[in-house]
């Protein structure tokens, strides 16, 4: 039986000045502690965070007394102070993910709560043990769709595996109706806001979908699909805001992960203006064509930024010269990335200009070796593009048009 519509009703903070943690209460006896990392802007070394991260964990108050998730380890002392302030035992923790920004504090909770359960999936068990140092007896496995009873509070664990880890799982939460996810439906935002607006998380949440989940689509899909008979009411992921319009973030993971896009992307860079001309040629016939194009410099803009307009983009194409027969070395990173991070696109198109001699498209190709992709013809040219040359760029562009379809927006 589903209850109320839960929300935010009142929070606090443990500090007068710099906030490093909020307490909320989501509903009756269910609170969010959230500590915010306001400084942080670099996650993994890899994804950037302009606007900060939080990480979160919550807390049911019951017969038996539930945390799910804790943070990370230079926040222990501040999560336990948290804990006391709302004058619990915690008897369960759930570790809904092992990577240590969510479960860096159990070994500090174990040493005060020595009694609580730890409770995860298989693969997080051994993963507590290996990056913590967790005892196996304090792990318990955790079954799909088992059920955890706090008492007036039922929690239904969920296996989600793969967003991110092997080890992933949500639990959901009644009579309340909400979902904690963890890293999947996340945004690295430090924000004391919930959200209800698609405006307020949409860039954050792409960032974040971007450099965390987007190489696991087809898990998305499925896992999506997990939850699609669930009444959520709200959403709480374990970092950035609690999201009370669920639905918000459910339908943009559906559609980032259906790979139903058409948008071209140009990641181009220039070092003497020849490849700088083939780009603005091929983004005029492009534009001519009523192709939506998004074009990136590679010189000027990031990488991650490139990232973000790939998770909604059909086709590629990549500007680059020739540096000592290869790539120019910001191509080149950019491509290992994507390589990595496996972008929807279905067509790559390779332009740019070159000296005396090139292996550049035998090297993109290497680049993006493990991508299920189609090359299109390259337009590679000695020098400076004549008549003939964007001639060849005008039938690329043509090609491209046709290969994504008649409704391009
Ligand atoms: Fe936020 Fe995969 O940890």
């Amino acid at each position: 039986m589903i209850g109320p519509v839960p929300s935010v009703e009142w929070e606090r903070t443990n500090s007068k000045r710099l906030i490093k943690m909020v307490i909320k209460r989501v509903a009756e006896d269910v609170y969010a502690l959230q500590s915010f990392d306001w400084d942080r802007r670099t996650f993994d070394s890899i994804l950037e965070t302009p606007k900060g991260t939080t990480y979160n964990s919550f807390l049911i108050k019951d017969e038996k007394n539930i945390l799910i998730d804790s943070t990370k380890p230079s926040m222990a002392k501040e999560l336990l102070e948290d804990l006391e302030s709302l004058n619990v035992q915690i008897d369960y923790i759930v570790s809904q993910h092992a990577e240590q920004d969510h479960s860096g504090a159990i070994p500090a909770l174990l040493r005060e709560y020595p009694n609580a359960k730890i409770l995860g999936t298989r693969a997080c068990k051994e993963l507590l043990e290996n990056l913590l140092g967790i005892p196996a007896e304090k792990i318990q496995n955790i079954e799909d769709g088992q059920v955890l009873s706090a008492g007036r509070h039922k929690l239904n664990l969920i296996v989600t595996p793969w967003v991110h880890w092997p080890d992933t799982m949500v639990s959901y939460l009644l009579p309340e109706g909400i979902l904690f996810s963890c890293d999947f439906f996340a945004s690295h935002f430090a924000t004391t806001k919930t959200i209800t607006k698609l405006e307020e998380i949409q860039e954050e949440a792409k960032r974040y979908y971007a450099h965390i989940m987007m190489p696991f689509s087809q898990m998305i899909q499925g896992n999506l699909e997990k939850l699609r008979n669930l009444e959520i009411r709200m959403i709480a992921p374990s970092h950035g805001p609690i999201i009370e319009k669920p639905e918000i973030i459910l339908d943009l993971y559906g559609r980032w992960s259906s790979q139903t896009s058409k948008k071209v992307t140009i990641a181009y860079i220039s070092m003497h203006g020849s490849t700088e001309l083939m780009v603005k040629h091929l983004t005029r016939t492009l534009t001519d064509l009523d192709v939506n194009i998004r074009v990136i410099n590679l010189a000027n803009t990031s990488t991650g930024e490139l990232i973000m307009e790939l998770v909604d983009s059909r086709a590629m194409i990549i500007a680059s010269p020739t540096v000592l027969t290869r790539p120019h070395p910001s191509v080149a990173s950019m491509l290992y990335l994507v390589n990595m991070l496996k972008p929807p696109i279905k067509y790559v198109a390779l332009i740019g200009s070159y000296g005396w001699g090139t292996l550049i498209e035998k090297e993109t190709r290497k680049l993006l070796g493990t991508m299920n992709i189609e090359f299109l013809e390259p337009v590679l040219i000695k020098g400076k593009p004549h008549k003939e040359d964007f001639e060849r760029l005008d039938k690329l562009a043509w090609e491209i048009k046709e290969k994504i379809g008649e409704d391009e927006k």
